[in-house]
């Protein structure tokens, strides 16, 4: 008999050690390892057909197919697809629980009237699936097939009698293959389960999504080790006491990756947000200090938010420097900037920098605002509630180029703003129109001279 030997598997990427260690070499992630026992499963690889010898083909003779697409009618979530499904395609849409995957998926199902649908569910039962269904849409669920199953060798057996257009696996973590000896959501299941749908949505064209939690910290059983496997990665992010939801495409094999999709959770389920800038602004009060507008650029659109920042004075131990939407590293920078070269005192002060509305930007585009917004705070000075303000900071207080200002210019003349501040660089050559006035600055002490009222 042969030897069995016992292997250790990182839940977050999926590095294999024979021994159990605390740190993964691999992605440096801490207690993340768990045994596993080897698969006694085969796995059976045929011969492709012997009759079939197989011939290289040259590349100008392949035909260039256009990948036809299948619009889901959604188009916040059509867009981060790159325009639509692609048939075959395999996606998997990450998120945390409670962020709205399934409400999502739901929604799309029954948007999809002329095709059938199957939607498999292992988190919960069909009449909570049913529930769900109603509030949404209480009218043409026909169309959808519900099964509450979470062995994928009967689903597939489902999957041959019933033919759908398009699958949707409730989550990867609950599904598994009786074969196996591990637990629903260890690294070997999930990974095989993957294997199994990517096989089932290459071979019969259907396309399958499925659904993987991330939880708050990132660990993830799972998800994090098919990422490689599948065509398409979309993440459904949310700050959980906001109501909206950014639909990103972090991996797209038939599409760019840099389109977002907003949303905003009602009680009815999502709803798009073809008009961000405006929805991110609705709540603004003007004259308040620490609140400066960016025009930040997600995937090709531009959207405008409200920089938020609070800075008071610490009243015991360590200053505190929190932040939501933006990355607490870039604010320390930023601070440190703006001590030496602004002269701020902000050694003693707390700092809170907030997105409004609960988006995350991560581009360095607004750090001018940030600065603006912590500035404009300190002094307890309001921002120019007309001007727009957009720039890289480098550490020496410089005001860094910045791309797609064309665009970033045209969103804030669009929402009624009169000033727009820029980086000196990004000024020449970009002319402002008869609606709003460009600026051009190269150091961050000048910006908020003019920013600053
Ligand atoms: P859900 O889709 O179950 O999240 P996930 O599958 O990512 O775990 O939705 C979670 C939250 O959304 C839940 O707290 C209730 C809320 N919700 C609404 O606010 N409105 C709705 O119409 C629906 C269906 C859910
Ligand atoms: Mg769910």
């Amino acid at each position: 008999m042969a030897k069995i030997v016992t292997k250790y598997v990182c839940q977050s990427c999926g590095y294999v050690s024979p021994r159990w260690v605390g740190k993964c070499p691999n992605c440096s992630e801490w207690n993340t390892f768990v045994e596993e026992a080897p698969s006694p499963l085969k796995v059976s690889r045929k011969p492709a057909g012997a009759a079939s010898r197989i011939e290289p083909v040259p590349l100008d003779e392949i035909e260039r197919e256009e990948t036809p697409r299948v619009s889901t009618t959604i188009g916040e979530f059509d867009r981060v697809l790159g325009g639509g499904i692609v048939p075959g395609s395999l996606v998997l849409l990450g998120g945390d629980p409670g962020i709205g995957k399934s409400t999502l998926m739901m929604q799309l199902a029954l948007k999809l009237s002329q095709s059938v649908v199957l939607y498999v569910t292992g988190e919960e039962s069909s009449r909570q699936i049913k529930l769900r269904a109603e509030r949404l849409e209480p009218a043409g669920t026909q169309h959808i097939l519900v099964l509450a199953e979470t062995n994928l060798d009967l689903i597939l057996d489902v999957i041959e009698r019933a033919t759908p257009d398009l699958i949707i696996v409730d989550s990867i973590q609950t599904m598994y293959r009786p074969g196996l000896e591990s637990a629903p959501g260890s690294v070997s299941q999930v990974r095989e389960s993957t294997a199994l749908l990517l096989r089932l949505a290459k071979t019969r064209g259907i396309p399958i999504v499925i659904i993987g939690h991330v939880t708050k910290e990132g660990m993830i059983a799972g998800p994090r080790v098919i990422e490689h496997m599948v065509d398409t990665v979309l993440q459904f992010e949310g700050e959980a006491h906001y109501s909206y939801r950014v639909l990103r495409a972090l991996k797209n094999r038939f599409g760019s990756t840099n389109e977002i999709g907003i949303f905003e959770m009602h009680d009815s389920g999502l709803r798009e947000v073809r008009n961000p800038s405006e929805v991110f602004l609705s709540e603004r009060r003007s004259g308040t200090s620490g609140s400066t507008v960016v025009a930040s650029i997600e995937g090709s659109r531009p959207i405008l938010v409200e920089v938020q920042a609070l800075v008071t004075s610490t009243s015991y131990g360590m200053p505190q420097r929190t932040t939501t939407g933006v990355d607490t590293r870039r604010l320390s920078l930023l601070l440190a900037v703006l001590e030496k070269r602004v002269g701020l005192g902000l050694g003693t002060q707390d700092v809170f920098v907030n997105i409004a509305g609960g988006v995350r930007i991560d581009e360095p585009a607004v750090d001018l605002g940030i600065a603006t917004s912590i500035t404009s705070s300190l002094r307890d000075a309001p921002v120019d509630a007309g001007a727009v303000a957009v720039g890289e900071i480098g550490l020496g207080g410089e005001i860094r180029t910045i791309g797609h200002i064309e665009k970033r210019v045209q969103e804030a003349a669009k929402l009624g703003f009169k000033r727009i501040v820029v980086p000196q660089n990004n000024a020449k050559g970009l002319k402002g129109t008869n609606d709003i006035e460009v600026i051009g600055v190269d150091r961050v002490e000048r910006a908020m001279e003019i920013l600053l009222v």
